[in-house]
């Protein structure tokens, strides 16, 4: 049995039931659990013809249907990229004009009717590689200069009619990721409320950062289980209708509960838990767990996302039919002690950075 995130004191996981009514699309998350975007990379890839490429696949359909029978009320998958020029690696979703095709179209279909299984409100994440787009694919991608220099984006209204749920992750790093919000972040959510967003998801680090200085986190965001609150704090009373989502370092119910009681939030995201236990949110809810699985990574956040990568591969190998009511059929536990597995896999996770410098 896995071993559990330690609890200060037991916590009542009512409020976590409520819905969310979003402002724009009237939409309904029937609870506020978040499945956050996180890239599966478990698309078809050819790089000798991208009009084969992109396409979601079995393991993604199979991952898709874990999650959302897991018991969320929103789910956002992975990026799915705008642009084949500008993904951030091989086998990632992606949707162009130009690459437009009955199969593409059908594959998207049945991986968003895999993610709706459940019942939760199922997003695609759109996305731009920018400058992060590896030189192997892209030696000069689209992306802002590192020149700052003031700028006006243009985002037209979202029309309500239209009925889709539009949200918008706001990325601390992008602000300096200090401990508390600069009146440059607290503006531009305001901005999205009066755009009529229906949610942002404030959350923090990028790819680049999460490689590069994987181990470095800082103290004072290791002692928070909210890392990223003082920026819902402060950004919650600016904002009118936008519903607000934090995701990041959540792992116990209580720790939840403080963040929607203390109306910080509306809702709160659970990323690396949900690929160690797709259940975590109906498991959550039904009050059968206090916290979420433990992680013997826990301290090095590249450790611990690379160990969930392959959590999520043990995932999609075998569909909801094959493995019934135990969602985590199949799936290691990495929240004991470092077995010998899993020192293997840290060996080769430490060539990572290097390797991923030299791209
Ligand atoms: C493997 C992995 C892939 C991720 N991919 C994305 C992504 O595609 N888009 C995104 O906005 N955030 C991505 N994230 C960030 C997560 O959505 C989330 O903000 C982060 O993991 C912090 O939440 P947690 O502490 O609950 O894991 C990713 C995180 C991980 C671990």
């Amino acid at each position: 049995m896995a071993k559990r995130w330690p609890i200060k004191e037991k916590g009542d996981s009512s409020v976590l039931n409520e819905s969310i009514q979003f402002p724009t699309s009237k939409k309904v998350a029937k609870n506020r659990l978040l499945k956050p975007p996180m890239t599966e990379s478990m698309s078809t890839w050819d790089s000798q013809d991208m009009s084969k490429s992109g396409f979601p696949t079995q393991q993604l359909i199979n991952v898709y249907e874990k999650w959302s029978l897991g018991g969320f009320g929103l789910l956002v998958t992975g990026n799915v990229f705008v642009d084949p020029n500008s993904v951030l690696g091989p086998e990632m979703s992606f949707i162009h004009p130009n690459f437009d095709s009955y199969e593409r179209k059908n594959a998207f279909r049945k991986s968003a009717n895999a993610l709706k299984r459940g019942g939760g409100l199922a997003i695609a994440q759109l996305s731009h590689g920018g400058r992060l787009t590896p030189i192997k694919i892209n030696p000069h991608p689209w992306a802002p200069s590192s020149i700052r220099h003031e700028s006006k984006v243009k985002i037209k209204e979202i029309p309500p009619e239209k009925g889709f749920i539009v949200g918008i992750k706001v990325n601390t790093h992008e602000f300096g990721n200090k401990d508390f919000p600069s009146d440059e972040v607290v503006k531009i959510c305001q901005e999205f409320d009066k755009l009529g967003f229906d949610f942002i998801e404030l959350s923090g680090g990028t790819v680049e950062q999460m490689i590069l200085n994987a181990d470095k986190i800082r103290e004072s965001t290791k002692n928070r289980e909210a890392f990223f609150q003082e920026y819902s704090r402060q950004i919650k009373p600016a904002v009118k209708n936008v519903k607000l989502y934090l995701t990041g370092g959540l792992r116990t119910v209580c720790g939840m509960n403080d963040v929607i009681n203390s109306g910080i939030a509306d809702g709160v995201g659970i990323g690396r838990p949900c690929m160690a236990e797709p259940d975590i949110a109906k498991k959550i809810l039904s009050g059968e767990v206090q916290s979420v699985a433990y992680n013997v990574f826990e301290d090095s956040y590249m450790f611990y996302m690379m160990s969930s990568l392959v959590l999520l591969n043990q995932a999609a190998a075998t569909s909801v039919d094959e493995t019934g009511d135990d969602l985590t059929s199949g799936m290691s536990d990495y929240s004991q002690t470092c077995s010998k597995a899993i020192l293997k896999i840290s060996i080769v996770l430490k060539m990572i950075p290097k390797f991923m410098k030299r791209m």
